[in-house]
C-alpha cells in the first residue's frame, strides 16, 4: 500500500535573536515536532520578516543558520519535514506583491500586531514592510496550500486575514488557494516572563533575567529558574490569576517531563518553593544541555546544515513555484 498523502502543515519563525527561548520552544517548536507524525510539514525561517523592524545585517545570516540548527536540534527531522529559508524562495515576495493588491489599506491597519509594534515610535516611524507584514505572512502560507497553520493565539488575526485574501483571490480570479485553518497551539504552553509573570516571555519585552534562552550556558539558566519571581505564599499550586509565577514554572516543569501539573502539585505538597525550583532547574539543565550540544555540532559542520536547507528549499520550490505560476496566469501576466 502506498503511503496515504498526509495533510500539509506550514509554519515559520523569525531569526531575530541569537537563540530561541523557552517561550518559542514550549509554545511552538515542541508542537511542530509532534506534528511530523501525522502531517507533511513545511517549516521555514522567516528572514524576510526580520526586515520589518530594524535589524543588524551583520547578524542576520548567522542567526538564520542558528535558527535552522535549533529546529533540527529540537527534533524537526529534515527527512520528514521541509526546513528552508524564506529568502531562498523569491516566490514569497512575489506572491506578497499580488496579495498587496488585494488588501485594503484599512484592513491592514486593523492588524493589532502592527498597532502594537508601531506604538512605540509612532505609526509614522514604522516601515511599510511592517505594515505589510501580515500580507507577506499570507503569501508564506498560501503558496503551500496547507490544511493547518500551527501558530500561537497572537497570530489568529493574521490567519483570518490570510483566509480573507485567499477567498477574495479565489472569488475575483479563479479558485486557486486552499483556505488554511489555524491550529492554535495548546494554551498550556503559554510561557510567561520569569521576572514579570504578567507578560509573555518575549525577546522584545523581557529582561535578560526573565527570559530563558535555549543556548545560554546551562548554569546561567539554572540560576534564572532558581531566581524566578513567585509570590509570598509557600504552596506550590496552579492558579494563573493569583500565582502566575508558580503556575508558569509548573507549566515548564510539566511540559519538559510529561508529568501532569496535578501530579507535580501533589509531589510538592508540603515542600517549599526552594525545593521545587531547585528540581526544576535540574530538569531544565538536563533538557538544554543536549539541545545546546546538538545545535553547536550542527553549526560546526556547516556542510550538513547547508545541505538540509538546500533540500528543504527544493521541496518548497516544487510546491511554491506551481502555485505562483497559477497566480501569475490568473491575474493576467504575460508569460515570460
Ligand atoms: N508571524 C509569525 C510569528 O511571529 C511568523 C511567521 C511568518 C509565520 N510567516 C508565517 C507563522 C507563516 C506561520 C505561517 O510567529
Amino acid at each position: 500500500m502506498p503511503d496515504q498523502p498526509r495533510p500539509r502543515v506550514l509554519s515559520g519563525i523569525q531569526p531575530t535573536a541569537d537563540s530561541f527561548h523557552f517561550g518559542n520552544y514550549l509554545g511552538a517548536l515542541r508542537q511542530w515536532v509532534d506534528l511530523q507524525d501525522e502531517f507533511e510539514p513545511f517549516f521555514f525561517i522567516a528572514d524576510l520578516h526580520a526586515l520589518t523592524v530594524e535589524h543588524d545585517p551583520k547578524k542576520l545570516a548567522e542567526r538564520t543558520r542558528v535558527a535552522a540548527a535549533q529546529l533540527i536540534a529540537a527534533g524537526i527531522d529534515p527527512e520528514r519535514s521541509a526546513i528552508f529559508v524564506q529568502s531562498h524562495l523569491p516566490e514569497h515576495a512575489e506572491l506578497a506583491w499580488v496579495l498587496n493588491s488585494l488588501t485594503g489599506f484599512g484592513e491592514a491597519r486593523r492588524m493589532t500586531q502592527f498597532k502594537d509594534k508601531s506604538a512605540k515610535g509612532g505609526e509614522g516611524a514604522a516601515s511599510v514592510a511592517l505594515f505589510s507584514y501580515p500580507i507577506l505572512q499570507a503569501a508564506d502560507i498560501l503558496l503551500y496550500r496547507p490544511q493547518y497553520v500551527p501558530v500561537g493565539e497572537d497570530q489568529r488575526q493574521h490567519l483570518e486575514l490570510t483566509r480573507d485574501l485567499a477567498q477574495r483571490f479565489n472569488h475575483r480570479y479563479k479558485k486557486t488557494f486552499r483556505l488554511p485553518e489555524p491550529y492554535i497551539l495548546k494554551e498550556t504552553a503559554k510561557i510567561v516572563d520569569l521576572q514579570d509573570p504578567t507578560r509573555k516571555m518575549s525577546k522584545s519585552a523581557s529582561s535578560p533575567a526573565g527570559i530563558v534562552d535555549l543556548l545560554d550556558d546551562p548554569k546561567v539558566t539554572a540560576k534564572k529558574i532558581r531566581s524566578a519571581v513567585t509570590d509570598s505564599d509557600t504552596v506550590v499550586a496552579f492558579d494563573e490569576e493569583k500565582k502566575p509565577g508558580v503556575s508558569n514554572l509548573l507549566t515548564i516543569y510539566s511540559t519538559l517531563t510529561d508529568r501532569t501539573v496535578e501530579d507535580l502539585v501533589a509531589a510538592y505538597d508540603g515542600k517549599g518553593y526552594g525545593d521545587f525550583k531547585g528540581d526544576l532547574a535540574d530538569v531544565v539543565v538536563e533538557f538544554v544541555t543536549p539541545f545546546r550540544d546538538r545545535t553547536h555540532e550542527l553549526l560546526a559542520d556547516g556542510d550538513e546544515l547547508d545541505a538540509v536547507l538546500r533540500r528543504g528549499a527544493e521541496k518548497a520550490r516544487a510546491v511554491a513555484s506551481r502555485t505562483l505560476a497559477d497566480v501569475y496566469d490568473r491575474v493576467g501576466f504575460l508569460k515570460a
